[in-house]
């Protein structure tokens, strides 16, 4: 989604802007912008399409300010387009704004506006914020956004410049994060940490209403009250610096996916202690985990997925009912929530506005709420009791596979805190568990080293218009993950069943040649499975089953199989996904997509 990036101080300010764009590239968008202040006046450039263009017509520019303000747009309010690219500006140009999220009011306040004679330039939302900080500017732009926003209702990351006040940045947000960094040649400012990582390690995240001011001799936070904070919570970040590169791989989704035998690792890390796990981040005593007698795990997309996993282990084990709700269902029904349900909000960015939401709603309703998420200091984390952070390191490809794979092994060991609290696994077992949960790193690396199998089989779907993925136990829920990530970077469309339910429609789906992928991996329903790969073959389909490391008898099932090293059916998705993602991303690749930023997507859905 929108990303904004921010630079004050002693450089030049474009290549600055146009080199974090590129950092924020991987959230997605659909067109970029600059607003450079120089001699007194605002340079704005945007273009639809890529940062790659915007910095093309940039080079040939003559802009040396040095301050200015970034956005790569998401479209929301007004199509894709040059007009409706940030930044955005008052009526005489003096002032320029960029901004994540969504002004809800923005209808009514853009008819005031225009009734005192305002004239609009977008169709966007932000547009207002650019002309009620004019309306309120005297001679202090701080003060000027503190009024505009106290008009804004909605979500807001704003960064807003004024041709009057060389220099100065004003960043402030409301339920959009920005955090705000100063490097050793100047102040910085940007939606993601990724974009300031080069400039500096230690950052301020900002709170909700909180305001920086960024000026080339420091910067200055002030709360929503517009009070001064003298001293702000510093956090250090530290990702490795390479993290955002390719690092010899084709594209980052293909780096991403090797990464996964090292989120495995670190996630275990330090996870057990004596026979118990320590998961002292979530701050609750055995005795309190004890007294959970309802669990839902809220989330989106892939991390909806990694929850319907969790709910498998969670009730094998623990013994605990467990719902999984999509966030943008949970946080507009009113669900049972007692003080003994834990809530479990899984979320990669940590920035997913309707999980964020869920986490709200719930918390008012009393519930307990625990944050997965791979993002230090995000919102999810913040607005959690107690956070497990994931292992998987910055995400770059829109498409999730090491973030998914760290939200599924750190709910693994949720659900085995949960089963040992409630004196369901004995230390015993959470050891024997536990070991094996730390060897699939290994059978990872083994499927990670020789791919031909899965990149014959997606070869021979590449033409298809459409696939089935099915499986049933946990394979269903990891057939589920298998589909989306499919659809998401191929295009091509998929859909996922639980096979016991395909005689009850989707069957009719298949003729000749149809693909039919199966998660037919060794496990207490696998001659279920078999029985319905039975019925896809008899009807003409095509079937690639992912399958247990020496199950001779699926070939005559499959016809092309996918073998995976045996682990237990409790952690079979942690294998069976890693297969699944090459799968479509080979497919994606064959067709000509682009793996890393399929269409229309974005990596964090900071709007509802
Ligand atoms: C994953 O491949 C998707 N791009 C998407 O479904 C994602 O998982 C979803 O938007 C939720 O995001 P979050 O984990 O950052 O909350």
């Amino acid at each position: 989604m929108c990303g904004i990036v921010g630079y004050t101080g002693g450089r030049p300010a474009q290549d600055i802007l146009i080199e974090g764009l590129r950092r924020l590239e991987y959230r997605g968008y659909d067109s970029a912008g600059i607003a450079v202040e120089q001699g007194g006046k605002l340079e704005v450039v945007h273009r639809k399409g890529k940062v790659g263009g915007l910095a093309e017509t940039v080079a040939n520019l003559d802009i040396a300010g040095t301050c200015g303000i970034g956005h790569t747009r998401w479209a929301t309010h007004g199509k894709p387009s040059e007009r409706n690219a940030h930044p955005h500006t008052s009526c005489g140009g003096h002032i320029a704004v960029v901004h994540n999220g969504i002004i809800e009011n923005y209808a009514e306040l853009r008819d005031e506006l225009t009734a005192r004679g305002h004239e609009f330039t977008s169709d966007t939302d932000t547009e207002v914020v650019a002309h009620l900080v004019e309306e309120a500017y005297v001679d202090d732009l701080l003060q000027a956004v503190h009024e505009a926003a106290a008009r804004l209702v909605g979500a807001y990351a704003l960064a807003v410049v004024c041709d009057s006040e060389p220099g100065v940045i004003v960043a402030m947000r409301k339920d959009s994060p920005l955090v705000v960094g100063q490097g050793a040649d100047g102040a910085y400012v940007a939606s993601d940490m990724i974009a300031l990582i080069d400039a500096t390690r230690d950052v301020v995240v900002l709170g909700d209403g909180e305001a920086a001011k960024l000026a080339p001799e420091g910067i200055r936070y002030f709360s929503a009250f517009g009070e001064e904070i003298y001293e702000p919570k510093v956090t250090h970040v530290d990702w490795d610096v390479d993290l955002a590169e390719k690092g010899g791989y084709p594209d980052f989704m293909m780096k991403e996916i090797h990464e996964q035998p090292r989120v495995i690792r670190d996630t275990l890390a330090g996870r057990l202690v004596d026979g118990h796990l320590a998961i002292d981040e979530l701050d609750l005593s055995h005795e309190e985990l004890n007294l959970i007698d309802r669990v839902y795990v809220i989330a989106c997309g892939t991390s909806y997925h990694a929850g319907l996993i969790a709910k498998n282990l969670i009730e094998g084990w623990a013994r605990i009912p467990t719902e999984v709700e999509v966030a943008s269902e949970f946080r507009y029904r009113n669900p049972i929530i007692t003080p003994s349900t834990l809530v479990v909000a899984v979320s990669q960015s940590g920035e997913t506005a309707d999980t964020l939401a869920a986490i709200r709603d719930a918390r008012v309703k009393g519930a307990k709420v625990f944050g997965i998420t791979n993002v230090v200091g995000s919102p999810v984390a913040r607005e959690s009791d107690g956070v497990i952070y994931t292992k998987a390191n910055k995400e770059i490809a829109v498409a999730s596979t090491k973030s998914f794979l760290g939200q599924v092994v750190s709910l693994t060991l949720l659900a085995m805190l949960l089963a040992q609290s409630k004196g369901k696994l004995t230390t015993n077992q959470v050891r024997l568990l536990f070991r094996e949960l730390a060897d699939t790193a290994e059978q990872v690396e083994v499927i990670l080293s020789d791919t031909a199998a899965i990149d014959e089989a997606a070869l021979a779907c590449k033409d298809a218009r459409s696939a089935l993925f099915i499986g049933r136990g946990m394979g269903s829920a990891i057939s589920k993950e298998g589909a989306l990530k499919l659809k998401e970077i191929s295009y091509l469309h998929a859909e996922a069943y639980p096979a016991g339910e395909m005689k009850h429609g989707p069957i009719a789906l298949l003729d000749d040649g149809f693909p039919v992928i199966a998660i037919a991996t060794q496990s207490p329903v696998y001659d279920k499975l078999v029985s319905n790969l039975q019925e896809s073959k008899a009807r003409g389909a095509m079937v690639v089953a992912v399958a247990t490391e020496g199950d001779e008898d699926i070939k005559q099932h499959a016809d092309h199989v996918i073998y995976i090293p045996k682990v237990r059916d409790a952690f079979s998705a942690i294998t069976a996904s890693v297969p699944l993602q090459l799968f479509a991303r080979s497919i994606a690749v064959a067709r000509g997509c682009d793996v890393d930023q399929p269409r229309n997507l974005a990596k964090s859905v900071t709007v509802e």
